[in-house]
């Protein structure tokens, strides 16, 4: 309660051990969907971004999240919907009661959350008047729901999508495609753990009738190949996804990025803009007619939103990752934005760090427009890139720079990127001089010397894991495609 800070309400997205009782009606409900012993692995399901209130009907719309670990035979090793992973779950916003849900991936197993944007809308579908929900979450579909009831409307590809051939509106559930749950090994299946559509949030525009979303197309290749199935523990405190992914630059078509308008009623895309690759911020439409959307360039442009055309843009002198704002005061309209560079879009390494958004080498800014204004921005600084340091004579032994990459892809690469290639959010080791010195190393990776900058400690690491680490360090700076 905000006047006393009292608790009023909880849902809980999954259940725990049935043993020890159910948490609510609901959970008894999802816990028939769940095999094995889930619990163990908390099962998923955070709701860490969309939540939208809905007056009309006085309920919460929640999106939730995938599984945890994201593999589902470690999770769940009899299959199974698991609820309520990759819903929509609408709530009695008083009681906290369950109403109804939607799941977008029953048994999901590759990252395809549906925490992205829960957008209401008065649509006219078929000659009906709906209150319905608009929806495009990861895993390529954009869906319509009637928010009275959580019925299906529509779902239809916006991007490239191979995990499921398509969404069979009676039964409300995906059709999938033999292969993709990497039952049989490797298997490449589209989007990847970034979505079709990430939490960069999408604009609604009832003008236009159009939805403006920042589209990812990229694949990723998945196996349980190296993964302990049967033996598979949690570690705290850490990121375990139980399978093992790549989305490498080497894979066709690997990452690029558009805005694209979308037509919910008829099902098609009316224009689409090209993105610069891969990870670029939330748009913003106007009753004026424009779309605003910065860009991972350090762009920031206005497009019409009928046509697409861009009609205005500027510079800004770093990647921006954030959606921009707008709002009067005593009548003067502005525009805000921070611009700024981050978010999970920077592990995959070389995607990122092409537009040379180095770690803490560029000012952060928030920035405001407005039509007369005139005030000038400083001069940017030019994008930096890293330069890897090859030690000369040093002897890579290849078996130690295998272990080192086993390590690495479990504990570091979230932050310092794919291949050791830095997407901006921390320094490229490829250049540190630290790994080249075992006590600093040491120091920095295992003793935490960085901890208060952001740099996490890892008191388990042993010497050999270092060295191995740093073999691994090595291999990249020497050659980049020789290390992946
Ligand atoms: C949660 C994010 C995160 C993870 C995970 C992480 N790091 Fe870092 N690391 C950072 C940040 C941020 C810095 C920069 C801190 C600063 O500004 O001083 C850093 C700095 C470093 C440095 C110092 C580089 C220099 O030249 O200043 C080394 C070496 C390093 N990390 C190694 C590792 C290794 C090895 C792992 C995996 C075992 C790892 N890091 C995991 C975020 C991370």
């Amino acid at each position: 309660m905000p006047d006393t800070g009292e608790q009023a309400w909880r849902f809980w997205v999954v259940p725990g051990n049935p043993a020890d009782g159910f948490e609510s009606p609901a959970m008894e409900m999802a816990a028939k969907t769940w095999t094995g012993e889930w619990w163990k692995f908390g099962g998923g399901g955070n709701t860490w971004n969309g939540i939208t209130y809905d007056p009309e009907f006085d309920q919460l719309l929640v999106g939730t999240g995938n599984g945890s670990p994201w593999n589902q035979k470690i999770r769940s090793p009899q299959g199974g919907d698991n609820l309520f992973l990759c819903s929509i779950v609408a709530l009695d916003a008083d009681t906290g009661d369950y109403k109804w849900h939607y799941q977008t991936v029953p048994g999901e197993t590759w990252d395809y959350n549906s925490n992205m944007d829960i957008v209401l809308a008065d649509l006219k579908l078929s000659g009906r008047n709906i209150k319905a929900l608009m929806h495009a979450p990861k895993n390529g579909f954009f869906y319509i729901l009637n928010r009275e009831n959580g019925e299906l409307l529509s779902a239809e590809k916006i991007s490239k999508t191979t995990w499921a051939s398509h969404v069979d509106l009676k039964t409300g559930r995906p059709v999938e495609i033999a292969g993709a749950r990497y039952e049989d090994g490797s298997e490449e299946v589209w989007p990847s753990p970034f979505g079709a559509h990430s939490w960069h949030a999408m604009s609604y525009n009832p003008n236009t009738g159009l939805v403006y979303i920042p589209t990812i197309k990229q694949s990723a290749v998945f196996t349980d190949g190296g993964v302990d199935i049967g033996g598979f523990e949690s570690p705290h405190r850490s990121v375990a996804v139980g399978v093992a992914f790549g989305t490498a630059d080497s894979l066709p078509d690997a990452g690029s990025s558009t805005l694209q308008a979308w037509d919910p009623i008829k099902h098609e895309q009316v224009w689409e803009q090209p993105l610069p690759p891969q990870w670029n911020p939330g748009t913003m439409t106007t009753k004026g007619n424009l779309v605003f959307e910065g860009r991972a360039d350090g762009r920031f442009v206005a497009y019409h939103a009928e046509t697409g055309e861009i009609l205005w843009s500027q510079e800004l002198g770093l990647g921006i990752s954030a959606p921009p704002i707008t709002y009067s005061v005593d009548g003067k309209q502005y525009v805000s934005l921070l611009v700024g560079w981050g978010g999970a879009g920077l592990i995959s390494g070389s995607l990122s760090a092409q537009h040379g958004w180095k770690y803490k080498a560029h000012p952060r800014r928030l920035v405001t427009f407005a039509l007369d204004g005139s005030y000038r921005l400083p001069e940017f600084l030019p994008p930096a890139f890293a330069t890897p340091r090859d030690v000369e004579g040093f002897v890579i032994d290849e078996a130690l720079a295998a272990e080192g990459l086993g390590i690495y892809s479990s504990r570091c690469f979230l932050c310092h990127g794919g291949g050791v290639v830095s997407g901006g959010m921390a320094p490229d080791l490829r250049e540190s001089v630290i790994p080249m010195s075992h006590e600093a190393f040491k120091s920095v990776v295992v003793d935490g010397a960085l901890l208060g900058n952001g740099m996490p400690r890892f008191r388990d690491l042993k010497d050999d894991g270092l060295i191995a680490l740093h073999h691994y360090i090595r291999k990249c700076a020497r050659d980049l495609n020789s290390c992946q």
